[in-house]
């Protein structure tokens, strides 16, 4: 089978890519670049370049590469940069993902599988999260994702395009790249490893749900046959505090981290957990890689200097 992978040379896709090579597809790979590294990607991979916004392009590359399926997970990721610059996390995630339904729709992929984000909900009203919480995205980011949710279930009902949106937690693991504004564990793991200072905005007691990226990955290739025009969350149920990363990738490194206190972020989101029975109904899918497993396979990778 034929898959294509936007945004496959960055950290979720690339992992993506790995497993579906594993499991004996064959897969081209669309990706300008902007985050994601050439390095991240199998060789077997067909990189195509391009870039979702491009519209011309796009076409250009699904006549060529004839996907069957399409995992869409090109996009601006960082909601501060789309509080920042708003118009251009509309074109990149809403655009860009419109120009993609279009290529699907015209060459007649079977399915969509797309990278959401726990982000569509805003602020938890209670734990866990679930998929019938209320949809109130506090990010342009989250406004974006949440918009391309809607227009997948349009393209659905008018042209039979089937999806599965998976709702992703805070996702880690190696190749996530910690030297920019990446996830709290990327930074961290990234600072303990070179023996640097850590930065902690407020107390430490902020939660998260974190989940390992080789288990996001094997969720989205399940996506392939199963959830039919569904929205999934994908996390792992559980909430990890700051702290308690804090203290796991010191123990799990042997160094005791210099800790520096900062004001806590204003408007951040205080306590994370997502319900995930949705996904195991749905997909067969839940995690089990507990947050010390993935972090002992994190730091494994930094040591042995990010290779893949
Ligand atoms: N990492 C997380 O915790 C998390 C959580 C929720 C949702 N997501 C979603 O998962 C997906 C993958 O995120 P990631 O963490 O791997 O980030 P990433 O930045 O590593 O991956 C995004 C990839 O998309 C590429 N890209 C960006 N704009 C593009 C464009 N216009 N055309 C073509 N390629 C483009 C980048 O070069 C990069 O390779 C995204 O859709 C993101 O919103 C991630």
């Amino acid at each position: 089978m034929k898959a294509l992978v936007t945004g496959g040379a960055g950290f979720i896709g690339s992992h993506v890519v790995d497993l579906l090579l594993e499991r004996g597809w064959e897969v081209a790979v669309v990706d300008n670049l902007s985050t994601g590294r050439e390095e991240n990607l199998d060789k077997r991979a067909v990189f195509c370049g391009g870039d979702v916004c491009d519209a011309v392009g796009l076409d250009a590359v699904f006549c060529r590469e004839k996907p069957e399926v399409v995992f869409h997970l090109a996009a601006q990721t960082n909601a501060r940069t789309s509080l920042k610059v708003p118009a251009e996390d509309a074109v990149t995630n809403l655009v860009g993902s419109i120009n993609v339904l279009e290529c699907c729709r015209r060459h007649g992929v079977r399915k969509v599988v797309y990278s959401s984000s726990c982000a569509v909900y805003g602020v938890p009203v209670g734990l866990p999260v679930k998929e019938t919480h209320l949809l109130a995205p506090v990010f342009p980011y989250g406004c974006s994702k949440r918009a391309v949710e809607d227009y997948l279930w349009v393209y659905r009902e008018l042209y039979g395009l089937d999806f599965v949106a998976l709702r992703y937690a805070n996702v880690y693991g190696p190749r996530q790249d910690g030297r920019g504004e990446g996830g709290v564990i990327a930074v961290f793991a990234d600072r303990i490893s070179e023996g640097a200072a850590l930065e902690l905005k407020g107390d430490g007691l902020q939660t998260r749900d974190f989940v390992f990226v080789k288990e996001v990955a094997e969720a989205n290739l399940l996506a392939v046959e199963r959830g039919s025009g569904k929205f999934l969350n994908i996390g792992s149920g559980k909430e990890t505090s700051v702290n308690e990363v804090v203290s796991l990738l010191s123990r799990l490194s042997g160094r005791v981290p210099e800790v520096r206190r900062g004001p806590a972020v204003k408007g951040e989101v205080r306590r994370m957990c997502l319900g995930v029975s949705l996904a195991k109904e749905e997909l067969g899918w839940s995690s089990r890689v507990s947050v010390e497993g993935g972090l002992l396979e994190t730091m494994e990778w930094l040591n042995k200097g990010r290779g893949r």
